[in-house]
């Protein structure tokens, strides 16, 4: 099979920031089968090998030397049912969003809480992608992914996945593996959880019957009023991690700022809001150049034109320092660098 590998390609439409790095030579492979092909061909072209999915979780600082590769294989299917649950075998390409209205539509339940989040299905156990009080690790069932090493195809349960917070082994170990397939727990007969304080005001009157796809509504319209429109205004969704730090330190801030936002995380550990961190410093809505914080969440990084990957690393420092100075706190980056 000849590979249709496109030389000097302008990564632009491949990154919801927009970002206009290059990429040596690229691939978007649309059968699994082509991928041992494309990673021969990099070996024996010297070239090194960099995957994205949805580029929705990436900031490009520099043209990619090597071999990019666009995964947008497709397939979703039940593989097994038993009693009211499913599990649904879906391939790395299908975009995350498509796949929560499929599993709407079929009236299964699990992840309607997680529409409208851009990207791929095989980016989502990287950094366990969650929202609304639901997180992927919550029905993840396995990961199936190829390792660039060996060549071979493994099976990660989910607990060797090791879940935690935006985060997997595959987010630290990024040159050893291709997510390839994943499948998950879906049910028919799924609890719904509208619990989350940003989901109340969008919440009709009558909520003791709400199917999945009404709770994916309610989910896609909260987000509409709060994050911005990557096909508008390029971004990555959140920029920063919600902090985690502990019940002294949140208790000690409280005292300063009686409104403080705080999730219950660990025993003695909570996860506090970055949004209202950098609101509070003062910095939402503010811009420089062609990158700002989104005047309506400032957690969200926005690309105004055409901004560098440099620019946005510039402008996420100064946001990071500012908090680090008022709250004495250090908020981690979420995106990948490359
Ligand atoms: N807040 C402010 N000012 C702001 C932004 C937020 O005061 O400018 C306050 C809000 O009023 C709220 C709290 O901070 O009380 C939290 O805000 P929000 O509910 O919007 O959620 P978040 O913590 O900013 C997280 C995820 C989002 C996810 C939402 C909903 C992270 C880093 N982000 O954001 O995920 O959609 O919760 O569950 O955990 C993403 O990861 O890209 C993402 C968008």
């Amino acid at each position: 099979m000849n590979l249709a590998i496109a030389e000097n390609v302008s990564l632009k439409p491949f990154n919801t920031f927009g970002i206009d790095v290059k990429a040596r030579y690229l691939l978007v492979v649309k059968d699994v089968t082509e991928l041992p092909q494309a990673l021969l061909w990099a070996k024996t072209n010297n070239q090194a090998v960099t995957v994205i999915g949805g580029g929705s979780n990436v900031v490009f600082t520099k043209d990619i030397n090597g071999l990019v590769l666009v995964l947008q294989t497709q397939g979703i299917k039940i593989i097994e049912q038993q009693a009211s649950v499913a599990i649904v075998e879906v391939a790395a390409g299908v975009v995350w969003h498509e796949l929560v209205r499929w599993s709407v539509a079929q009236g299964l339940g699990g992840i309607e809480n997680l529409s409208l989040i851009y990207g791929t299905v095989g980016a989502a156990p990287v950094q366990n992608i969650g929202a609304y009080g639901v997180e992927f690790k919550d029905v993840c069932h396995s990961v199936q992914a190829l390792n660039r090493l060996t060549g071979e195809l493994h099976t990660f349960t989910t607990e060797q996945c090791c879940f935690s917070y935006r985060d997997s082994l595959f987010k630290h170990q990024p040159e050893q593996w291709i997510i390839t397939k994943v499948q998950i727990k879906l049910d028919y007969k799924a609890p719904i959880h509208i619990g989350y304080a940003a989901l109340q005001q969008n919440l009709p009157e009558q909520i003791d019957q709400l199917t999945y796809a009404q709770v994916s509504d309610i989910v896609i319209k909260t987000r509409q009023q709060r994050l911005p429109d990557p096909k508008q205004l390029g971004n990555a969704g959140s920029f920063f991690k919600n902090p985690i730090v502990s019940l002294e330190k949140a208790e000690q801030l409280k005292q300063q700022y009686p409104d403080l936002v705080t999730y219950p995380y660990a025993i003695k550990q909570v996860k506090l809001a970055a949004g209202w961190l950098i609101d509070k410093a003062g910095l939402k809505g503010l811009q420089e150049g062609d990158i700002g914080t989104y005047p309506l969440q400032a957690l969200v990084l926005v690309n105004y034109g055409n901004v560098s990957g440099k620019a946005v690393l510039a402008f996420a420092q100064k946001i990071q320092e500012i908090v680090k100075q008022k709250f004495d706190i250090e908020l981690e980056p979420e995106p990948i660098v490359l």
